[in-house]
Order: structure tokens, then C-alpha cells, then sequence
């Protein structure tokens, strides 16, 4: 399996504060059964910093000294002119595809079924992060974003969540959803913990299992 949504590369945002904190989530990816991360700190209109952050993944890919496969990518928040700093390099796609990982505002309402067909026109094949915690969003906006060529990623956390239930059961329902992945930042809260997605999908779902926790990351790893 590969986890394509990771604040595993230490020191650069939010996430892992350390090389020790980092090589315990690749312990929980290994006991997990991930064998491939996408690293994705967050990148957004002031903070792309891009050169910084492939110069510190090149560095870590030799400390983590690890069996699992590392690759670079970028968590981007959305905002106009995205498309164009893409083109001229300027921000992260995942592991140089046209796979973008991007999130929106989760508390101001953003058109983003517009946002993601801008992206697509301009040739990038955008993935919405943690689709469940965008509280404005309907479903009439969910099929709008997949109309306009969005994937969804929801984080296995959301499987613990009552309150994501209804909204996973709809995108599973309908094969909406893509990519399940950890988003993790810390190694003890907000960790690697795929349990309650792979119970909740093995008995509900079973037919998406593999697609889930399988070949998902491999449209990205050249
Ligand atoms: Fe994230």
C-alpha cells in the first residue's frame, strides 16, 4: 500500500518534529503494511519554498536509512494562480506526475468543483484532501468536483468518526472514493492507524479493499 498523504518529512511544517519522530511513523507504516509514502508537506501562496523542501527530502531519504519506498509530493492550499506556479515549477505535484493533492478552506465556503476544473483544464489531475472535512460541501458539489475531474482522499481517521459515516458510506457507495490515507503529523496523536478504515471497508466494501489498500499509489510511482 502506499499512503500518498503524509506529514512524514520532519522539521519543514506541521508534522514530524524530528528524525526520531519520523522514524517511529515509519515503524507504524511498516507495521501497517505500507511499503510506499508520498511525502507531502504543505505548500501555499506565500510558503512553496520548493527548492528547500527537495534538498531536505534528498537528505532524509538518507537518515530515514528505511525498506520503505519514499517519494516526494505537497499538501497545496488552493488559490488563485495555483495552475500557473505549477507550470513554471514553482510547487509540487505528487512525485513530478500531474497528480495535485490539494485542500481547501474548511470553515469559508470555496466553489471547489470550479477549483478543480481550473486544474484539470490546465492539465493536472487534482486530488481533494480529507474530502470529509469540508462541511459545506453537498453532494451535488461532490459530483460536481468528479464531473470536473477530482479524486477524493479521505484520512482513515474519518472511519472512527460517527459523524464522517454518512459521507463515506455515499462515496463508497457510488465508487467515489479514491485514495485512503493517513494525513499523519505526530507519531502518538494523528499517527498511522489504517484499522478501523481497512475493518469498516473489509465488511461493508469489499470489492473496493483491494483498490484501497493495494495498487492505489501506483498511478504515481515512476
Ligand atoms: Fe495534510
Amino acid at each position: 500500500m502506499t499512503d500518498i498523504h503524509s506529514h512524514l518529512l520532519y522539521g519543514v511544517d506541521d508534522g514530524a518534529t524530528s528524525l526520531e519522530m519520523a522514524r517511529a511513523l515509519l515503524a507504524q507504516y511498516a507495521a501497517s503494511g505500507v511499503d510506499s509514502v508520498i511525502c507531502t508537506p504543505h505548500q501555499n501562496k506565500t510558503l512553496r519554498r520548493t527548492d528547500v523542501l527537495r534538498k531536505r527530502f534528498s537528505l532524509f531519504q538518507g537518515e530515514a536509512a528505511t525498506t520503505v519506498r519514499l517519494y516526494l509530493g505537497a499538501e497545496i492550499y488552493y488559490y488563485e494562480d495555483m495552475a500557473d506556479d505549477l507550470k513554471s515549477g514553482e510547487l509540487l505535484t505528487m512525485n513530478g506526475t500531474p497528480y495535485v493533492l490539494v485542500e481547501f478552506s474548511l470553515h469559508n465556503e470555496e466553489r471547489i468543483p470550479d477549483a478543480v476544473y481550473e486544474l484539470s483544464i490546465a492539465g493536472y489531475r487534482p486530488i481533494v484532501a480529507h474530502i470529509e472535512r469540508y462541511g459545506y460541501l453537498t453532494r451535488d458539489g461532490l459530483f460536481e468536483i468528479r464531473e470536473n475531474g477530482g479524486l477524493f482522499q479521505v484520512n482513515a481517521r474519518a472511519f472512527e468518526h460517527r459523524s464522517c459515516a454518512k459521507l463515506l458510506k455515499f462515496l463508497l457507495k457510488h465508487e467515489m472514493l479514491d485514495f485512503v490515507a493517513s494525513d499523519c503529523h505526530r507519531d502518538a496523536e494523528r499517527n498511522v492507524d489504517f484499522t478501523a478504515a481497512k475493518a469498516y471497508i473489509l465488511k461493508k466494501f469489499p470489492g473496493q479493499y483491494e483498490k484501497l489498500f493495494g495498487n492505489n499509489g501506483k498511478i504515481f510511482l515512476t
